[in-house]
């Protein structure tokens, strides 16, 4: 899909426009452009990437304010606009197809302080639903942690009394082609007349071993020292917090910032055992993304972002489910 115009507007090189078949402004272009879709909190790209993989090439109108995120997906060839979603206006998205969002976490995560609401930051949560009462696109597609789920039921009914069909609940990226234990409240929404279920669960599991041809047997995670009596792996004759590592065969626990300091245990070309880094190309696999997504800014900002972001499996299954 290429750049839309706003219907019953003249086009940018109609003669009988004011200026006649003069070169339009940028500022003039940007008042005519329709998007296909209206991306919230766009972040460095994992929505922007499943959006691409299950729509094509699109006209995005991409909202995001953090400045390495920004150049991230710049990087990776999905458009910014550096702004705050609670300010920009939203007149830049009428007539768009689509609003898909996943807005920030960390009021509601099991790792923060967990103020929800009552702290500004979790009040964006509320933005993607009031751009979609404004813009009445065709579909929805939200995506947060398990604990938003409450929230999305609210914000679903309020859709549905403004025409749509919908459902929102938990689903795991690691039934939609992601090599991770990843629970995500989604909500899915669209106002065609046909109804929305939850995506379709693909057949394979994938463990981190088959994403990234790692040893089966190989140990990976965040080492903590465990303490005496509770459950541990000994790896080299030192004992290990159990929960904190998973073994290779299976697929990765969940991806936090945390993941910076993520070891593997394996061994070496002779068998002997061998502690290495987890490197960000390998999460960023773990992560549904590609080895070599270009990530911007500081180390520890690149982890965080990494695993802020919507899977781009799991985003392409839900932007197919809402629009098919
Ligand atoms: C959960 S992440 C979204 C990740 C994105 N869906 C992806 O897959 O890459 C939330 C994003 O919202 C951004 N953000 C937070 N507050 C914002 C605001 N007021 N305006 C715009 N972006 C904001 C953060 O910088 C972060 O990139």
């Amino acid at each position: 899909m290429g750049v839309r115009q706003r219907p019953g507007l003249p086009s940018a090189a109609d003669p009988a426009r004011p200026g006649g078949d003069a070169a339009p402004s940028r500022c003039a272009l940007a008042f005519l452009r329709v998007p296909d879709v209206v991306e919230l909190f766009a972040g460095p790209g994992g929505l922007s990437e499943g959006l691409r993989a299950a729509l094509g090439d699109l006209d995005v109108l991409a909202v995001e304010n953090d400045a390495d995120a920004v150049a991230t997906a710049r990087a990776a060839g999905h458009p910014r606009v550096k702004a705050d979603v609670a300010h920009y206006p939203m007149r830049h998205g009428r007539g768009c197809d689509g609003v898909a969002a996943a807005p920030p976490c960390q009021s509601f995560s099991m790792g923060g302080l967990r103020l929800r609401e009552a702290d500004p930051r979790g009040r964006l949560v509320h933005e993607p639903l009031r751009w979609a009462l404004e813009l009445r696109p065709r579909w929805v597609v939200l995506e947060q942690v398990p604990e938003v789920l409450p929230i999305w039921r609210r914000h679903l009914r309020a859709l549905v009394d403004a025409g749509y069909r919908g459902w929102c609940g938990v689903v795991n990226a690691v039934d939609y082609s992601t090599p991770q234990d990843r629970r995500r409240a989604v909500l899915l929404a669209r106002r065609d007349g046909r109804p929305v279920g939850p995506p379709v669960r693909h057949l394979a599991r994938i463990s981190a071993a088959a994403a990234l041809g790692w040893r089966p047997a190989d140990q990976f995670g965040l080492p903590r020292r465990a303490d005496p009596g509770r459950h541990a792996v000994e790896w080299n004759g030192q004992l290990y917090r159990e929960r904190d590592l998973r073994r290779a065969s299976q697929p990765s626990h969940t991806v936090t910032g945390k993941a910076r300091s993520w070891q593997r245990w394996t061994r070496d070309a002779q068998g002997r055992p061998v502690v290495v880094p987890v490197e960000l190309a390998e999460v960023s696999v773990l992560q549904g993304f590609r080895a070599d997504y270009p990530w911007r800014g500081l180390r520890s900002n690149r982890f965080q972002a990494l695993a802020n972001a919507t899977p781009p499996p799991l985003a392409r299954a839900l932007v197919a489910r809402a629009t098919r």
